[in-house]
């Protein structure tokens, strides 16, 4: 038996973990329950985050999902022909389940369900891929995630906002408003007023509290989902990539609906589309 051997797998194997085992000190959880942000920086190895470009730049080349409405820009109307601006890829788990067996998701749903104090196996997440393309990738307007929900349930969630670049003020890095979640949800439009756009901006926001997180690739965000955040549009010469986790333990259902008419203006404006693209029906 070759015990040197073994024992120095045996380590290297350990500083594997060691290497991508990440934790928050209680500082850290405490700063995130109060401000409703955190930033660290590492999430994940260097070795990750190449591989994880290579699936990125895939399912955004390929427009993965587009037909089921799961690749699309956040900033334009929906199936525009123009240059995209900011463009989303909905649940790449699905196309890559090996996406979840990631360092970055292993870390994240564990730090997750730290941060949201709850059991780690009551926490189920999944994830969305934006996009800043180099020079023109759009600004990502003030908003709250939770305007975007379910207006029947209270969520208890938040998300994990890996940038594979470095992100930079200039790049797209994300900012916040430090206890904004302590608030309600404030009032949401659709960017440019068209409901069509499925982005949604708040102008209920004092910016003079804007707090930015610029962080190196692999590195990481969270953010409650109701805390107002923010990013820049990217005016250098590189790609920002970001790989986003939405991770929430049960949400709780509300006695009545918040009101959220946003939503419904879009699913009317979406409706509407669809019953134009129809095919005439012809009368038998
Ligand atoms: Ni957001």
């Amino acid at each position: 038996m070759n015990s040197k051997n073994e024992l120095s797998a045996q380590l290297a194997s350990r500083n594997l973990l060691d290497k991508s085992h990440i934790d928050l000190t209680d500082e850290q959880v405490a700063f995130f329950q109060n401000n409703g942000y955190l930033s660290i920086p590492r999430i994940t190895t260097d070795e990750e985050i190449e591989w994880l470009k290579g699936i990125y730049d895939e399912l955004f080349t390929d427009r993965t999902g587009e037909a089921q409405g799961r690749y699309f820009d956040l900033a334009g109307p929906r199936a525009h022909n123009g240059q995209e601006t900011l463009p989303q890829v909905l649940g790449p788990e699905a196309q890559f389940p090996e996406l979840r067996e990631t360092v970055y998701f292993q870390n994240a749903h564990r730090l997750a369900a730290k941060l949201l104090s709850v059991a780690t196996e009551n926490v189920n997440g999944g994830g969305h891929m934006i996009l800043k393309p180099a020079y023109y990738g759009n600004e990502t307007p003030w908003h709250q995630d939770e305007a975007y929900w379910n207006p029947e349930v209270l969520p208890h969630s938040l998300s994990v906002w890996l940038p594979l670049d470095k992100a930079t003020l200039e790049s797209g890095c994300l900012q916040f408003i430090p206890k904004s979640h302590k608030g309600e949800v404030r009032w949401h439009r659709h960017i440019d007023n068209d409901p069509l756009v499925h982005g949604l901006v708040t102008d209920d926001v004092d910016v003079s509290q804007a707090v930015a997180c610029p962080i190196p690739a692999g590195g990481a965000t969270f953010h409650h989902c109701r805390t107002l955040h923010y990013s820049a549009p990217n005016s250098t010469a590189a790609a920002r990539r970001a790989y986003i986790l939405v991770f929430g333990g049960p949400p709780q259902k509300l006695d009545k609906p918040a009101h959220r008419p946003w939503q419904k203006e879009e699913q009317e404006a979406l409706a509407k589309l669809e019953s134009l693209a129809a095919p005439n029906r012809v009368a038998s």
